[in-house]
């Protein structure tokens, strides 16, 4: 199954083209291949999945880029039917070099916001998704339309203060690992997107203080000079910070998990 090209709108294709060409091949050669992203890239997912209390039967990657989850998710469900969708070819090549061969993984090429999926997910996790898509609202809905009554959605985004999206404008403007349509919420903004579209917040986890840039060895290169071992404790850091209130607003990223209510 995959999308014509054809349909889609000049910022879509636009995402497609930093995909298909910068992108894929930065999470394929560096991201994935450094040995602290790894480790905090899967922490982050785990962290991600601690919400399911039980093996769900079919889990929606929505946005799954190189489907970095699917490792993770099997290594806890083994028996889940993991189905990712991307829109770009490349970034799903990847994953389909990694994992292809494997039992119950599924990849289509689709617009996150013309999803064309049944409506029997369990679970739809959507890890960096939103952010990307012109229309976030246009995303919550086609996710709430493949899930089944009751079902789950864990998303996770970067979330902002002022002084976040400054920072975040200047590095969306100078790494060509980003475009300038790329987006950064407010808390408030991502509470009323799932609120609106049908959804009941579960539970907020603040992610990402000190070591967040670490796992991002793609984007800031600078990082790979750093020796793991004193990456580790950061992470620990982080974690108490996240307890801490006030403090934990600063983070850099955030997990929500919402249930479908109607
Ligand atoms: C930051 S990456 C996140 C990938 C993956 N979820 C992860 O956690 O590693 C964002 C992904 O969204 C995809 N994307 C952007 N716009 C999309 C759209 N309209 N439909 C489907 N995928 C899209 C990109 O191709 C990219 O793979």
């Amino acid at each position: 199954m995959s999308i014509d090209l054809n349909n889609l709108s000049g910022e879509k294709l636009e995402e497609l083209r930093l995909h298909d060409k910068v992108i894929a091949k930065k999470y394929d050669s560096i991201r994935e291949r450094n040995k602290f992203s790894r480790y905090y890239q899967d922490y982050w997912l785990n962290k991600i999945l601690d919400n399911l209390k039980s093996e769900p039967k079919k889990v929606l990657d929505y946005c799954c880029g190189t489907a970095s989850l699917y490792p993770v998710l099997k290594n806890r469900f083994s028996q889940t039917e993991y189905t990712g969708i991307d829109i770009s070819r490349e970034m799903i090549k990847v994953g389909q070099h990694n994992y292809g061969n494997s039992k119950n993984f599924i990849l289509h090429q689709q617009d996150a916001e013309n999803l064309d999926l049944k409506n029997d997910f369990d679970v739809v996790i959507a890890r960096g998704a939103f952010h990307h898509l012109p229309s976030p609202a246009r995303g919550i809905e086609q996710i709430h339309k493949v899930l089944k009554p009751g079902g789950l959605l864990i998303i996770s985004e970067p979330v902002s203060t002022v002084l976040h999206k400054l920072i975040r404008k200047i590095v969306y403007r100078l790494n060509s690992h980003f475009s300038a349509t790329h987006k950064s919420f407010y808390f408030s903004e991502l509470k009323s997107l799932l609120n609106d579209n049908g959804f009941e917040i579960m539970k907020v986890d603040r992610f990402g203080f000190l070591a967040f840039p670490f796992g991002f060895p793609d984007i800031f290169s600078f990082v790979k000079y750093f020796p793991c071992f004193f990456l580790k404790p950061l992470v620990e850091i982080d974690n108490l910070l996240a307890k801490i209130p006030f403090v934990k607003n600063l983070s850099w990223s955030i997990i929500i998990a919402a249930r479908k209510i109607d």
